[in-house]
């Protein structure tokens, strides 16, 4: 079982927000790894720079939101110059180092810059006025871990009636009016997919209508480098699509899966952010960057334009990931301004974790839609069913498994639906969270938990947030306004 894949996500106890401050210092056991290096061993870092832009939906011109292009072209062009402008001076002393520095990629989703390099550059680096922090991008310590256990049932017929998950969330009734998913794009990061996977096969991206394969612009591996013990399955940056735990396969297709999935007429977009479920900064930041504006597989030529509806997230980056609660903060809201929706997994510590079980990004920003699996989250937006669920893994086969991963990718799937039924709706993702929630069931806390607010009663609570998703009343609600308009 992956460790940080949020199947089984260790969460730690607290994770205290780092303060911007003037050449901040490293981190102290960063620190000790980077003094430990010979003069001419090399380092991977992040570079925040301090004049960051966190863009907010209301930064979009009003007369932009109505053409999703030129929304996205508005917030990508925004922070590219933003970057250009503002990362110039760290850029100078990059070439000026010569070959004491092996890599550089800028990004534009947050204002970060991922350096590998010498001792003298990153402390060059980070004396520069320019720079609030730098951080570890590496601690690249590999983490042997046994083979994930691969449970492959074979693949089975199509099921006569939908799944117990869907029904739940009332997607059947949703299709039956004409709303699968419409061919809009579902964004998905995590160990990757098994894009030929029967159930994922047709709903992927880079399957095109005449049985021809083109990865570019459907795919990316945000894995650079190892992280994770080798395996057949993936190699890093890989320009084909492959999953290397099956944790991935089972969340695309809990979304738009073509017998499993919540929207099973909208198309897959998938990026690599983990290798065998472990990740970095720099492997979640890679596929934020290809999300808000993607490219072909070898990273270049963005797009805005065929930027995703919605992104998956059943994953969390804790302190042995080398971040802290605020490490997305910037990219999430700028996403956020794109209009791309994120559906997070909350956690599944409920048991250890007393009222908020939510305590390494994405799921601690305020901003994004934190899914609880029912009863195993604290502290969360909204849930849908997380046990027992029957999805797609690596192989042809299905898994039948528990956890926050498993639920977070039925608010994704709802978000295409509703996506496709009220197209007005795309841009403004605050408005379709409150759609969400407005018309969630309720659920009710059983017991008095003792969370601050708790009652039997009371929605939203800490337990359930406003209640499990009702992706038909949703729908019901938002085509209703929009005959109204
Ligand atoms: C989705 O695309 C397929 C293949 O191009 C097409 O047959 C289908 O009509 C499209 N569906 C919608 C709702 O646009
Ligand atoms: C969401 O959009 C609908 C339709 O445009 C509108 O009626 C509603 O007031 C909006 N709600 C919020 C919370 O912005």
């Amino acid at each position: 079982m992956p460790a940080k894949t949020l199947l089984a996500l260790t969460l730690l106890s607290s994770t205290a927000a780092l303060a911007a401050a003037a050449a901040a210092p490293l981190p102290a056991n960063f620190a000790t790894q980077v003094s430990a290096l010979s003069e001419t061993d090399q380092i991977s870092f992040t570079v925040r720079l301090r004049d960051s832009l966190a863009l907010k939906p209301a930064d979009v011109p009003k007369s932009l939101t109505a053409d999703r292009a030129a929304q996205g072209a508005f917030v990508h062009s925004t922070l590219t110059k933003h970057a250009e402008k503002t990362q110039r001076g760290v850029k100078d002393i990059l070439k000026a180092a010569g070959d004491k520095v092996s890599f550089v990629k800028s990004y534009a989703v947050a204002n970060v810059i991922v350096v590998d390099a010498t001792r003298d550059v990153l402390e060059a680096v980070r004396a520069h006025p320019d720079v609030a922090e730098v951080k570890s991008n590496a601690a690249f310590k590999v983490i042997d871990k046994p083979a994930a256990v691969v449970k492959e049932n074979g693949f089975a017929a199509a099921a006569t009636a939908p799944q117990w998950n869907l029904a739940q969330v009332h997607a059947p009734e949703v299709w039956a009016k004409g709303f699968t998913g419409g061919n809009l794009t579902y964004g998905h990061a995590d160990t990757g997919v098994q894009w030929d996977h029967p159930e994922i096969k047709s709903a992927y991206l880079g399957t095109k209508a005449n049985r021809k394969v083109d990865h570019n612009y459907a795919w990316f591996d945000g894995v650079r480098r190892a992280i994770a013990a080798s395996n057949p399955y993936c190699q890093p940056m890989g320009v084909a699509p492959c999953d290397d735990n099956g944790h991935g396969s089972h969340t695309a297709s809990t979304a738009v899966g073509r017998n499993v999935g919540v929207a099973p007429g909208a198309r897959l977009m998938a990026c690599r952010n983990m290798d065998n479920g472990e990740g970095r900064p720099e492997t979640y930041l890679n596929c934020m960057e290809f999300f808000l504006a993607p490219t072909d597989v070898a990273g270049n030529n963005p797009d805005p334009s065929r930027r995703p509806h919605a992104i998956g997230n059943s994953w969390g980056c804790p302190a042995e990931e080398q971040c802290d609660a605020s490490t997305f903060d910037d990219a999430l809201a700028n996403l956020r301004a794109a209009g791309i929706f994120m559906s997070v997994s909350a956690g599944n510590d409920a048991e250890t974790s007393g009222c908020n079980s939510v305590d390494a990004p994405p799921a601690t920003s305020a901003i994004v839609t934190s899914v609880a699996a029912v009863d195993r989250s604290r502290g969360v937006d909204i849930s849908a069913p997380g046990v027992a669920v029957r999805a797609a893994w690596r192989g042809t086969g299905y898994n039948t498994i528990d956890g926050t991963s498993m639920a977070s990718p039925h608010i994704g799937g709802a978000v295409m639906l509703i996506s496709h039924a009220c197209p007005k709706l795309q841009h403004d993702v605050a408005n379709i969270s409150s759609l969400l929630y407005q018309t969630a069931t309720p659920l009710f806390t059983t017991r008095s938990n003792g969370c601050s607010g708790d009652t039997r009663k009371n929605t939203p609570n800490s337990v359930y947030g406003y209640g499990q998703v009702n992706v038909l009343a949703a729908i019901n609600k938002c085509t209703a306004a929009a005959a109204r308009a």
